[in-house]
């Protein structure tokens, strides 16, 4: 469940939205020129229809959708959402991998929310959710995407594991990259295992919460990953992404507005 805010004077400025409400956020979010969306009920944060529709644009264009299939290993990048830790440890239990990765220790989003490494918030959730603590292994050591793929090959490598198969799992917005990472910076020398890449099956609007803040942060650090996917391609970290004019648009807008730089390189 969402919340959205409606910041004009005289209409309920909070409304629960469920199935039943559906109907009304969506007339809301035509008719009117201002719709904000957000966990903390006391916030009043405005945000225009138009960067909704653009960052729902980019948000679809970091879904990969991939078709899930059993692998040697899953491997779930850290980060300061463990929805992340609960889908991969959600996976393990249905059987789609042998062992469960957890990778990093911190990133710049966890750095000042947590004393322990994310691997270890990340383990606790999946031996909560019944993985066995011997089928989990952890990377404690990456602060960013490169590294959690360097690091993950390495420490496999001292177990004297040579996985076939990865399944990744990210946030939504992180699959793209994630998986263009992978491509560039898995360092063996034989052929590179057969990667997917999944992620909680959340949508934009469902994505605030708590831990995550408000909508304007989620579209804020979606740019920041949608412009080091410009970036990264272009110097080797990450594979080359064909990007559609689309969303090269919807990108170009959100930044002229000067509303969601705050992660930005
Ligand atoms: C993935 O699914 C989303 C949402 O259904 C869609 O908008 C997007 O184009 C899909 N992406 C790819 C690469 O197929
Ligand atoms: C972390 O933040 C610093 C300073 O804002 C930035 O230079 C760096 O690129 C960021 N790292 C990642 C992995 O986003």
């Amino acid at each position: 469940m969402v919340y959205i805010a409606q910041c004009v004077t005289g209409i309920p400025r909070y409304i629960a939205l469920n199935k039943t409400s559906l109907a009304a956020f969506w007339f809301l979010l035509t008719f009117t020129p201002t719709v904000t969306t957000g966990a903390r009920p006391n916030e009043c944060d405005v945000i225009p229809t138009r960067d909704i529709t653009a960052a729902q644009t980019i948000w679809n264009y970091m879904l990969l959708n991939h078709t899930l299939r059993k692998c040697d290993v899953i491997m779930a990048m850290g980060s300061y959402d463990v929805r992340v830790a609960r889908r991969a440890a959600d996976l393990w239990l249905d059987g789609y991998g042998h062992w469960l990765v957890m990778s990093g220790k911190t990133g710049n989003l966890t750095k000042q929310l947590w004393t322990v490494p994310e691997a270890d918030v990340f383990r606790d959730v999946a031996v909560g959710r019944g993985v066995p603590r011997e089928r989990i292994l952890l990377e404690r050591e990456s602060t960013n995407t490169g590294q959690n793929v360097k690091n993950t090959y390495t420490l496999l490598s001292l177990l004297g594991i040579q996985p076939r198969s990865i399944l990744l799992l990210q946030k939504p917005y992180m699959e793209r990259r994630a998986y263009a990472t992978f491509l560039a910076q898995w360092p063996s020398s034989e052929s590179n295992p057969d990667v997917i890449v999944t992620s909680p099956d959340v949508s934009l609007l469902d994505y605030p919460n708590d831990d995550i803040g408000p909508l304007n942060d989620v579209i804020s650090v979606m740019l920041g990953d949608m412009q080091r996917i410009f970036l990264y391609g272009e110097l080797g970290f990450q594979v080359k992404q064909e990007i559609p004019e689309a969303v090269v648009r919807a990108f170009e807008y959100l930044q002229f507005t000067g509303r969601y730089s705050r992660h930005f390189q």
